[in-house]
């Protein structure tokens, strides 16, 4: 028998003024469209904005629905959009952040586990890695340079052959 240990490397910054100018810049983006969530059931507004190769950014909220189980989380609106405007070009990065309109909105969420599939399978199919610049409307930053590092042991398509 072997033991084998996962590690996950990731940044930690106190807040988003000690980011680099550009990622400070998409973080506040992402800020700012957790307003355009449509997340009347759940009062936990998700934004995310992606910044791609080509230059362009794509945007995704969340979108629920009466039936819960319908709604779509921002990752997986902002992915299809991108997909859908921009194919095949690789997502640099993307800034993922809430306004728990509830609650409090000052630590890092990270993405769900439907979410993490969806953007290692992106990773994948564009043969680049999607950094994520994850926080609150306040609070510390994490940066973790790879999706796919979120997902130990995933499966993916390379499974089915
Ligand atoms: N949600 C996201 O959009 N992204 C996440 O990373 C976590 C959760 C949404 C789903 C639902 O509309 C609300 O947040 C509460 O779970």
């Amino acid at each position: 028998m072997n033991h084998q240990q996962y590690k996950l490397d990731y940044e930690v910054y106190a807040d988003a003024s000690a980011l680099k100018q550009e990622d400070a810049t998409l973080l506040n983006h992402a800020r700012e469209v957790t307003s355009q969530a449509y997340a009347p059931y759940s009062a936990f507004k998700v934004g995310a904005v992606a910044k791609l190769a080509n230059g362009a950014l794509v945007i995704g909220t969340n979108q629920e629905n009466a039936s819960f189980p319908v709604g779509i989380c921002a990752e997986r609106v902002l992915l299809s959009a991108a997909a859908t405007l921009h194919p095949g070009v690789a997502i640099e990065s993307i800034a993922i952040s809430y306004d728990n309109t509830k609650g409090k909105s000052n630590h890092p969420i990270s993405p769900c586990g439907i979410c993490r599939q969806s953007l290692h399978e992106y990773e994948l199919r564009v043969k680049n890695p999607i950094r994520l610049i994850l926080a609150g409307l306040e609070g510390n930053v994490y940066v973790i340079p790879q999706a796919g590092s979120l997902l130990p042991l995933s499966f993916t398509s390379e499974d089915m052959k």
